[in-house]
């Protein structure tokens, strides 16, 4: 298939253009590099802009006959979203309808759009089902709950065929060592504590020791980036099958929770070194734990996780962090 990916300079974005481009697609990607990084994404079929420039995506679309969009361009620090929000509704939201405008321009009907657990807030149950309410606690996934909606919305009306993946915690890197993860600012457990590893960083502080789990640490569920690129490949395919399902909605996590004190101690392994820690207060907003339950997946796409162990999703972190102790170097 023509497929476009937005957002392939960033994290999964990038990950996920790797493995279309081995599975047989041709891709080109359209990335603004707000957070991207150039070198992420192939040298051919790479187009600087902006998504929400509905004439030039049109053309794009149009003159290379691309056939799908995956749709990965969007901000995604949640603190951020709750400081400055009309920045995330702005992009996150008009942006996405523009691409979406676009499309029904080009007639492009089919998009996989990057959803996230975030869109659940506080979980009732855990591990959390498709079918769980989705009431989110922040902007960041209030925009992505919004998309949901508009995508379902413009399938029924104007025949949008569409996959709303729902990622939990993204992480590891690419077995090749070719790509990974390398946010500015970075926020995210496992780079910072890699990052102490490296002498980036003097410790890791642990935000809040009195959830109720086990340690009382939080527990999340760290998705494999390249566990999420096969899915999105399998989105894309089912959604390309005339006789497949014309929307799916599906959680991507691993059905494993990780606390933060384990992720710890898998970097401790990983690295060999001794990582400091400091106990720190709760970081507001964040809900002592979400594990996916992942069985509409595999129902759907016939996808599952196949790396469980955090270690050896920390183990493919740490190669692509001990080899580029700077990231992309951009
Ligand atoms: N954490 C720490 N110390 C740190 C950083 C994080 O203890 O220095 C903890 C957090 O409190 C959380 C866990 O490590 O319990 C993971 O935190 P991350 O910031 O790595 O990831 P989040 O779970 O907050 O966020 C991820 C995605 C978001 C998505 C969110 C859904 O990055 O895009 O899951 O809740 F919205």
């Amino acid at each position: 298939m023509k497929i476009l990916v937005t957002g392939g300079a960033g994290y999964v974005g990038s990950h996920a253009v790797k493995r279309l481009v081995a599975g047989g697609h041709d891709v080109w990607v359209l990335d603004n590099l707000a957070y991207g990084h150039r070198a992420a994404a192939p040298e051919e079929r790479f187009v600087r802009g902006e998504i929400g420039d509905t004439p030039a995506v049109v053309k794009l679309l149009k003159e290379n006959g691309i056939e799908a969009v995956m749709h990965f361009a969007a901000y995604a620090y949640v603190g951020e979203s709750v400081t400055d929000p009309a920045k995330y509704y702005r992009n996150n939201v008009v942006g996405t309808l523009s691409l979406l405008d676009a499309m029904r321009e080009a007639q492009t009907r089919t998009i996989v759009f990057s959803s996230t657990c975030a869109t659940y807030g506080v979980p009732a149950e855990v591990p959390i089902p498709e079918d769980h309410p989705q009431s989110p606690i922040n902007p960041y996934g209030f925009t992505k709950l919004a998309i949901e909606h508009a995508l379902a919305d413009y399938a029924h009306a104007y025949g949008l065929r569409y996959a709303a993946l729902r990622y939990f915690n993204a992480a590891g890197a690419a077995e090749d060592g070719s790509i990974g993860e390398d946010h500015d600012p970075e926020t995210h457990l496992i780079p910072l504590v890699l990052g102490v590893a490296l002498g980036k960083r003097d410790h890791v502080t642990i935000f809040g020791t009195d959830y109720p789990t086990p340690d009382g640490s939080c527990i999340r569920d760290y998705v494999h980036v390249d566990d999420l690129a096969d899915a999105h490949l399998a989105a894309i395919e089912k959604l390309a099958d005339d006789d497949g399902p014309t929307n799916i909605k599906c959680n991507l996590g691993t059905g494993v929770g990780s606390s933060v004190r384990e992720v710890i101690a898998a970097c401790e392994r990983a690295t060999g070194k001794p990582i400091k820690v400091v106990e720190g207060p709760r970081r507001e907003g964040d809900p002592p734990e979400l594990v996916a339950d992942p069985s509409g997946a595999e129902r759907l796409l016939g996808w599952r996780a196949r790396r469980l162990d955090i270690n050896d999703t920390v183990a493919s972190a740490w190669r692509w962090h001990s080899s580029h102790p700077e990231g992309y170097g951009e």
